[in-house]
């Protein structure tokens, strides 16, 4: 292994044309009000978690800077999202929702131009392997376009009038105001284009501040942002949350806080709005699922979904199996799997074929990583796989640990990384006190084939977590599902479907049905008086 890391990084000269880092960007531009604006103050570097070997030895690319806006700067792009909600006065709150779903193919149809450059630096940037980015950015167009097609489902669903106990009425969502969609590092495409394209579809005005790294990559996309909603409509920041962000909640004119990140991110942030009665939230949020692996189990299945769930993007995906309790009976043979299944994984560059295992974009994170290792060493575990823990730069290559028990920090923290604790266990009620003590509850995955045992460990759990998943490892997709999460795992449930409706709130029209009524209802429709009050439907 340590041979294998000396040679991870390489010289630039290696690496396949049209994969090769650009020159540094020097971006300056921010989004307010329907024009790029030019921050002449302090920025921030990009650096990517890949290095290169240079004369002087392995050196860390640096991919540009972002602007470091401060909180003035960030209040302009509010007071603009403000000015166009206009107190939901404002021409996209009132648009018709056909001509809404147009400005939002506009963009898309523009997006998907930028293909290229936004995979490659979802590879730069957080050192994504090249499916995943491919695979990042078309789900993300995938969804948009589910989007739409929910969008005029619930629109056909509102077109028409409803009778109850003699009240005629209409119900549509409208939009709630401004929302601040703030997205994470790991998929800073995706994750935060599922809360910002609903937020817009539905008629809100948007402050969109990109994740602390992936940050470059939303470049590309600010012209087709600028030229394809109406000015104010959707307004991007850069800075450090602390400044930036805190002075948008600080200000009270957050309508909606869409956010992925830590709890206690969340809560700090919340906590800074003074009319939080006001404020809806839809929050993703840590994790720690657990994967469980019981006495009578196909292994080949659950190590193959094991290694999957714990290991792709080197475990930072929230949904990523944290800890795996592993039945006594089984645990040699499984460890043994497992090792040699993780062997196969290929580490290497994020544009190398098949490359499994890439370097951490988080500053720092191998250390926590090593500190964890340690602490779990110190109190009696041991590193199954060959290599597993050894480091160089930003590199982290996994290691699989056993026995882990209560006493070791990684049997309670969200690792966010490639480290797989696994915790022996003899009796199932030493797993249920787990899941019930924990302060998580996003999902966890069951591996059994016992009915009478997977189905009463289905009922322990389904007032736990959010997903319960069979066989198979824990994820977000399809987003058709809900996605969300119980205790301190998240706020409100996302998919397709719901994240129109968390951004949005049914607004009633009702009268009495009586003739009068009857009657001014049909000339409204007829003349076209009103958006709302219409039986008009998109196809
Ligand atoms: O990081 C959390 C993501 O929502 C996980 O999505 O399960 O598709 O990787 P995924």
């Amino acid at each position: 292994m340590h041979n294998k890391l000396e040679n991870l990084f390489p010289d630039v000269a290696d690496i396949p044309e049209a994969f090769r880092p650009d020159a540094p960007v020097e971006q300056r531009e921010y989004l307010v009000n329907g024009e790029l604006r030019r921050w002449d103050g302090p920025l921030a570097p990009v650096r990517s978690p890949i290095f290169l070997k240079t004369a002087e030895g392995e050196q860390q690319v640096v991919l540009g800077s972002t602007p470091l806006l401060d909180a003035d700067a960030a209040l302009t792009a509010l007071d603009a999202a403000v000015a166009a909600y206009d107190n939901g006065q404002g021409l996209w709150p009132n648009l018709r929702v056909a001509e809404r779903i147009q400005h939002v193919e506009t963009f898309l149809a523009r997006m998907r131009e930028q293909r290229a450059a936004v995979v490659k630096l979802l590879m730069w940037e957080i050192g994504k392997n090249l499916k995943d980015s491919e695979k990042e950015f078309d789900r993300t167009c995938d969804y948009i376009v589910d989007t739409i097609e929910a969008l005029k489902e619930l629109d056909r669903r509102s077109s028409r009038f409803e009778l109850e106990q003699g009240t005629l009425g209409q119900i549509r969502r409208v939009p709630l105001g401004v929302a601040l969609c703030m997205g994470p590092y790991n998929y800073p495409l995706n994750e935060t284009f599922t809360t910002l394209i609903p937020a817009l579809i539905m008629g809100n005005t948007v402050v969109f501040k990109p994740a602390k790294f992936g940050v470059l990559l939303i470049r590309p996309l600010l012209e087709a942002f600028r030229d394809s909603f109406p000015p104010g409509v959707i307004n991007i920041i850069y800075g450090r949350g602390r400044e930036t962000v805190s002075a948008l909640m600080a200000s009270g004119k957050i309508d909606v806080f869409a956010f992925i990140g830590t709890h206690k991110g969340a809560a700090d942030l919340k906590r800074l709005h003074p009319r939080p009665h006001r404020l809806r939230a839809a929050l993703g949020l840590d994790a720690k699922n657990p994967g469980i692996v019981l006495p009578k189990v196909d292994l080949d299945n659950a190590v193959e979904e094991a290694i999957t769930g714990a290991l792709s993007f080197n475990g930072q995906r929230c949904t990523a199996l944290k800890i795996l309790f592993v039945h006594d009976s089984v645990l040699p043979a499984f460890l043994d799997k497992f090792a040699s299944r993780l062997a196969q994984l290929k580490p290497g560059m994020p544009w190398e074929p098949g490359v499994a295992l890439t370097p951490l974009p988080e500053p720092g994170k191998v250390d926590y990583l090593k500190t964890l290792l340690e602490d779990a060493l110190s109190k009696g575990a041991k590193v199954i796989n060959e290599g597993g823990g050894e480091a160089r730069e930003s590199f982290f290559y996994p290691a699989l640990l056993s026995p882990v028990n209560a006493q070791m920090r990684l049997y309670h923290e969200e690792q966010f990384g490639p480290l797989v604790p696994v915790v022996p266990y003899r009796e199932v009620e030493e797993v249920i006190d787990y899941v019930l003590q924990s302060d998580y509850g996003q999902q966890l995955s069951l591996f059994g084939s016992d009915p009478e045992q997977v189905g009463r460990l289905v009922d322990a759990f389904a007032n736990q977590v959010g997903r319960i998943n069979v066989n198979a490892q824990c994820q977000r997709g399809p987003d058709s599902y809900p996605f969300n999460g119980r205790k301190n795992s998240a706020e409100g449930t996302l998919s397709v479907h719901d994240a129109l409706r968390t951004f949005s709130i049914r607004t009633l029209v009702a009268t009495r049905f009586n003739a009068a009524n009857k009657a001014l209802i049909s000339e409204i429709i007829q003349g076209r008086e009103s958006n709302f009050l219409t039986t008009d439907y998109i196809f």
